[in-house]
């Protein structure tokens, strides 16, 4: 196979490095292309463009292909715990049981924030969205370890900063749900689990039991390890890319959770469950609603459908799906937003506006129907997908540093007004 491509502009040959990755996967190495030839490419939402060679997480949109660091999310999903999959993501390789316990005691002994923070959480109006919340508590947390702003900090520091996020995430998400509601907050309980206490901090009372569902934390558990990496999305490469510019941590992190945020990405979860009930409010006339989705002139989606990448299907989704039907079993939910979504996928499925352009339900589609069984309120969706995701950016924004990546900065095609001169107002139509 040749190493080099040829581009020909206006009679003009530029030859262009090929780089292949570890699953044969090419591109073509355009960064020099601009210095030596003037000429920039041009690709909106970045649909083609590869902003770095990665060796996190691999996927394969045709074929469905997950894997973190080599693993497929088959099995980690099957056999893995969250913990030991943001170990994994974080670190590249599997923890052994010494580096697992040191991550876990790590990440457990600094679970608590600083109780000036609560203070925030009185500031904020009582309806405030979650994930507002969160994205500004994690922003906050740099002005509560300065040290994390400097660029040239150590290793080790480094990676306190990234125990305190990963250990902090659940309490401030927790907190952010229990200042939505008025509630007096929950301190974590060290005793417990990653996800126990995510659990234990959201749902229990002051002075009476709080007794954790096995069904529960092991459904959480699993949507955390789906959630927890997808390469170069929306919020992995704001993350980057606040990073670039030596940001620190916490900011960049602040910055992916407001990426997330948006309905075409994270938000997507909150966004079906909304779609869902509309429908049943509505009658429940799925051909209706279809017919919207398919309207050029009608902005309406039907959410929880289509991937950037994914044209074939999700492989997420193909995993929660099985787990959506067993954990609704035996929680014995009978939910009927699940019957409205099971048969808006069976139409939409077999309608040819979807399938020729191979939108499937995607991850959302399903992971609300959970979170909704297992008693998360809906404002809280994107923000179980941020904490499932952090591992990810962390693993993602290491890499940047460790790569000594160059600030981000894209080039643009210029389509706006040439050299004209200054008018005075009197003289303007
Ligand atoms: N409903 C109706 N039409 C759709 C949908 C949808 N959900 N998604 C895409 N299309 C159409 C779109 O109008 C376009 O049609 P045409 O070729 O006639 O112009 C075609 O399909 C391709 O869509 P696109 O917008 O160019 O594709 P994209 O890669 O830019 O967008 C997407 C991907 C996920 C933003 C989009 O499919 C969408 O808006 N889906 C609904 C929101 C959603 O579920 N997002 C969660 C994604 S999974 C979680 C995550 O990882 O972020």
């Amino acid at each position: 196979m040749s190493d080099t491509a040829k581009l020909i502009v206006n009679g003009e040959t530029h030859e262009l490095p090929l780089v292949v990755g570890t699953e044969n996967e090419i591109a073509v190495d355009i960064s020099k292309l601009r210095s030596s030839s003037g000429l920039i490419t041009l690709d909106p939402g970045f649909k083609n463009t590869g902003s770095t060679k990665s060796a996190v997480t691999f996927l394969n949109g045709e074929k469905g292909i997950l894997r973190y660091r080599g693993y497929p999310i088959e099995q980690l999903a099957e056999k893995s715990d969250f913990l030991e999959v943001a170990y994994l993501l974080v670190h590249g390789e599997l923890p052994n049981e010494k580096q697992m316990d040191f991550f876990t005691s790590n990440i457990t002994n600094h679970t608590l924030i600083h109780e000036d923070m609560k203070r925030f959480y009185e500031a904020f109006p009582s309806n405030a969205h979650p994930m507002g919340i969160l994205s500004s508590m994690i922003s906050s947390l740099s002005t509560f370890y300065p040290e994390s702003q400097n660029p040239n900090r150590s290793v080790e520091d480094i990676e306190l900063t990234i125990h305190r996020l990963i250990a902090k995430i659940t309490t401030l998400a927790a907190l952010s749900y229990k200042s939505s509601k008025g509630h007096p907050y929950i301190y974590p309980d060290n005793s417990l689990s990653y996800v126990e206490n995510f659990l234990y901090m959201m749902f229990a009372v002051p002075s009476e039991d709080y007794e954790l569902d096995p069904i529960v934390v092991d459904a959480l558990n699993k949507l955390l390890i789906l959630h927890a990496d997808h390469e170069q999305n929306c919020s992995a490469s704001t993350v980057r890319i606040v990073g670039s510019s030596q940001a620190n941590l916490y900011s960049s992190i602040s910055a992916g959770v407001s990426a997330l945020w948006g309905p075409l990405h994270g938000g997507a979860n909150q966004a079906v469950i909304e779609m869902l009930e509309m429908i049943m409010k509505d009658g429940g006339d799925l051909q209706k609603w279809i017919d919207k989705a398919k309207d050029k002139n009608d902005s309406f989606r039907l959410m929880g459908f289509g991937h950037r990448v994914y044209k074939n299907f999700d492989p997420r989704a193909t995993i929660i799906k099985k787990s959506c039907d067993e954990i609704l079993e035996k929680m014995g939910v009978n939910d009927k937003a699940l019957e409205i979504a099971k048969k808006l996928e069976e139409v939409a499925l077999k309608d040819e506006y979807f399938v020729s352009r191979g939108l499937y339900p995607n991850v959302d589609f399903y992971s609300g129907i959970i979170y909704r069984a297992i008693g998360i309120p809906t404002e809280m969706f994107t923000v179980l997908f941020a904490i499932g995701r952090l591992p990810g950016w962390i693993a993602q924004w290491k890499e940047m540093l460790e790569n000594g990546e160059p600030i981000g900065r894209p080039r643009q095609v210029y389509v706006g007004a040439t050299k004209r001169d200054y008018v005075s107002m009197d003289k303007r139509s």
